[in-house]
């Protein structure tokens, strides 16, 4: 059997399954650091390997900075909850607004576990040899919800640009149906939905969320730290050069796992 280092070690974080091993707490020996429960996934490619559209500089620091702090903020605070941190990511964000995640931790846990979901995906869908256009079921979905490509790509391109501030632009199936959403800050389309507090059931028992029922296919992040060094304050531009890399290879095995 696997010790739980070898089992990390082992752990492949170059594809969608996003799984993670829970955190051992040092409780008895101070001295011993203790071992923390999400890691900064490795890029699937090289630094430059987004050139000339992404640059590497960008790549590190988003990866390399960016990324990392909000793994680094989420096993900070998830150390005194084992139980959410032996959760996946996906799980983790899942759950956000259940009982399951203390309402005191909550933001943190959304803010730093939304990144870091985000993130792990973001880096997938794009690649060196990405960019052209979906294939197969994916492209017929397309044409069948957006009219052709070219009016989805507007119509994505328009609500990344219309972001207020930071956040993310989403292409998301739900119900069988491809919608184009954005979201703010690293708010993640698997997290349920909060309802209004005076929404009940049928028993009286007051209801405080709903699962969410989207599962992102493709997203844009359009964060500042996502394009500034390159295009500063022109994110048109950023989105513009974003859609030659585009892992459409990605994006439709998630529309087929996720499609029905
Ligand atoms: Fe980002």
């Amino acid at each position: 059997m696997l010790t739980r280092r070898q089992a990390i070690k082992t752990t492949a974080l170059s594809t969608a399954a996003i799984t993670v091993a829970p955190v051992m707490m040092a409780q008895n020996n101070p001295v011993v650091a203790a071992e923390v429960a999400f890691k900064l996934p490795r890029l699937p490619y090289a630094l430059d390997a987004l050139e000339p559209h992404i640059d590497a500089r960008t790549m590190e620091i988003h990866h390399g900075k960016h990324h990392k702090a909000y793994v680094d903020n989420l096993n900070k605070v998830l150390a005194e909850h084992p139980t959410l941190a032996a959760k996946s990511i996906e799980d983790l964000v899942k759950d956000l607004n259940t009982s399951a995640v203390p309402e005191k931790i909550r933001p943190t846990v959304r803010n730093n576990g939304g990144g870091h979901f985000n993130h792990t995906l973001f880096w997938q869908m794009m690649s060196k040899s990405g960019g052209g256009e979906p294939k197969a079921e994916l492209a017929k979905a397309i044409e069948l919800n957006f009219g052709s490509f070219a009016e989805f790509k507007k119509k994505f391109a328009e609500s990344a640009s219309k972001v207020f501030g930071s956040g993310w632009a989403w292409l998301v199936v739900e119900s069988k149906e491809l919608k184009i959403i954005s979201m703010p800050n690293q708010n993640s389309p698997i997290s349920p939905d909060v309802l209004p507090s005076e929404v009940h059931d049928s028993s009286g028992k007051k209801l405080t969320f709903i699962h969410s029922t989207q599962q992102p296919l493709l997203g844009l992040d359009v964060w500042e730290h996502a394009y500034y060094l390159k295009h500063q304050n022109r994110r048109v531009d950023y989105i513009a050069a974003w859609w030659n890399v585009v892992n459409w290879d990605f994006v439709g095995d998630r529309y087929a796992k996720y499609k029905s």
